[in-house]
């Protein structure tokens, strides 16, 4: 099979940030994997093909060179592969598992979205974006991490100033500076909470990264700092996303909405169907570690793919009537946090945020409506999000 790279051509960065769904469409029926100017990728859209090139590291690589990953954050796992990378997954994964993400969090998690709906209760309408997800999300996750004892807006802040320089794919020094000045400060805060676990160790990821030992060694400070950046890097927003996208998904159907107010038990299918349905995290980026053959395409060394998951998840070779948000569909595990040696760190921990923060609004916010005149607006492709969640309930 040939195929050529029309549609790859045509394609503009500004039709995959305004709905790149229909963009997806085109490539998965005329060119699955096409090479697209416009991102400099090759985008990898069938369902099939995404998760080979998501399971097969030796092949496709999250290694990339240049990796403007590790040149930002400093050296962690989702910018090597093999036995090292195998090895800070043994160490870190622990933490992250079901029962110890619930024993460390199940009095913080509640008591801050109660304390987040008291203060907009009585107002009757508030943007959930903002106001409820967003700190829920950054607040539950530095407390995770353990560090709380840092200004949560300051590690927001350091955290945004890493962005150029993970999109400084030409090296540029000035757009790499400010960047490399915010992971100065973050470096140094984690630096500084270490020092205080080295002696004081708690419960917190960090505190176990510090003291844990997997094959007879533990982390060096370099690895926990860098691998810390990252998880702040990946986790900060995307549960915010996932809330503000199920009650959004819900609220814009009403007879599903009113089936998860009333059993609660399907708010964990609401938030799986939204994933799939309209997951904040569109790629996996790879590069071919040797010439190989893809869906029929020639791909050399070192082509850099991006394996598009949120396109993987719409595919109806894969789905049925793919399209359609539906909170009963049982059709299996969907892509929306990779699969394969880099499957999300933090995904239990995420979906578990996410419900308990959507439950809980639920209870406090009876009558829970959009509100038309102040429509949401999605954009993205790499990252896809809401700019804003304006609702309105009876207080
Ligand atoms: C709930 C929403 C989330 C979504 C949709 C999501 C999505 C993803 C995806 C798609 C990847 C794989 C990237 C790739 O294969 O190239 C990933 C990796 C990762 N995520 Fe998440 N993520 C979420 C939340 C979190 C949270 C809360 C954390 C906090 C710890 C986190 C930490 C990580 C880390 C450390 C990796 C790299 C794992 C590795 O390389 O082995 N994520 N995530």
């Amino acid at each position: 099979m040939t195929i050529g790279h029309e549609v790859g051509a045509t394609i503009t960065l500004q039709e995959l940030e305004h709905d790149p769904y229909p963009t997806y469409e085109r490539l998965r029926e005329a060119e699955p994997v096409s090479f697209v100017p416009a991102v400099g990728l090759w985008l990898v859209t069938r369902h099939d093909d995404v998760k080979r090139v998501t399971t097969d590291p030796e092949t496709f690589t999250a290694a990339t060179e240049p990796s403007t990953l590790n040149r930002t954050m400093g050296e962690n796992m989702l910018g090597m592969e093999g036995p090292e990378q195998q090895w800070i997954r043994a160490i870190t994964e622990p933490p992250f598992r079901p029962r110890d993400v619930e024993a460390r969090t199940q009095g913080m998690i509640p008591r801050l979205a109660g304390e987040l709906l008291d203060g907009i209760v009585d107002r009757g309408e508030a943007d959930l974006f903002r106001e409820y997800a967003d700190p829920m999300s950054v607040r539950s996750l530095c407390f995770m991490l353990g560090l709380d004892e840092v200004p949560w807006q300051d590690v927001l802040r350091w955290n945004e100033g890493l962005m150029p320089g993970l999109a400084n794919f030409e090296g540029d020094p000035v757009k790499q500076a400010p960047a490399d000045e915010a992971a100065g400060a973050l470096h140094a805060a984690i630096g500084d909470v270490l020092d205080r676990l080295a002696e004081e160790p708690d419960g917190s990821v960090l505190s176990w990264m510090l003291h844990h030992e997997e094959g007879g060694r533990r982390m060096s400070r370099d690895q926990i700092v860098g691998n810390t950046t990252l998880m702040l890097s990946g986790g900060l927003q995307e549960p915010r996303d996932v809330i503000a996208l199920t009650l959004w998904a819900l609220l814009s159907d009403a007879a599903q909405f009113e089936e998860v107010r009333a059993d609660r038990t399907l708010v964990k299918a609401a938030v799986e169907e939204t994933l799939r349905w309209a997951g904040p995290v569109g790629t996996a980026t790879r590069q071919a570690t040797r010439p190989v053959d893809l869906a029929g395409v020639h791909l050399e060394q070192g082509a850099l793919i991006g394996a598009v998951l949120s396109s993987a998840n719409r595919d109806p070779r894969r789905w049925t009537d793919p399209d359609r948000f539906d909170i009963h569909r049982k059709e299996g595990a969907h892509l929306a946090f990779s699969a394969g040696t880099h499957f999300c760190l933090g995904a239990w921990f995420g979906r578990h945020l996410a419900r308990v923060t959507l439950d809980l609004a639920l209870d406090r916010l009876p009558g829970l409506a959009l509100m038309p005149e102040r429509p949401v607006t999605l954009s993205g492709w790499e990252f896809r999000a809401p700019d804003s969640l304006w609702v309105r309930w009876a207080p």
